[in-house]
């Protein structure tokens, strides 16, 4: 699965940095950093809403608080499961 972020000037207000760290550390955390990929790309459009964030084609708006409950949700939730 692949996780883009946006790190136009925009998104980076919004605190797109932050996101990218907690997503990182979540990646880590439960140990699938050989199944997500986090990118980043400049801007996408999006810039009103919040941060833009893409998993494959889907796109979301997040914001530093809301970004564990994205990861739940939308990532963790969506991988293929081992066991
Ligand atoms: S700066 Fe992120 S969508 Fe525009």
């Amino acid at each position: 699965m692949v996780v883009t972020i946006c790190i136009g000037s925009s998104c980076h207000l919004k605190g797109s940095r932050e996101i990218v760290h907690t997503l990182e550390t979540l990646i880590k955390e439960y140990k699938v950093e050989d199944q997500v990929q986090l990118t980043g790309s400049f801007c996408m459009g999006e810039c009103v809403k919040g941060v833009c964030v893409k998993v494959d084609d889907k796109s979301y708006s997040l914001n530093p608080d809301n970004t564990r409950e994205f990861f739940m949700q939308e990532v963790l939730e969506c991988l293929p499961r081992e066991d």
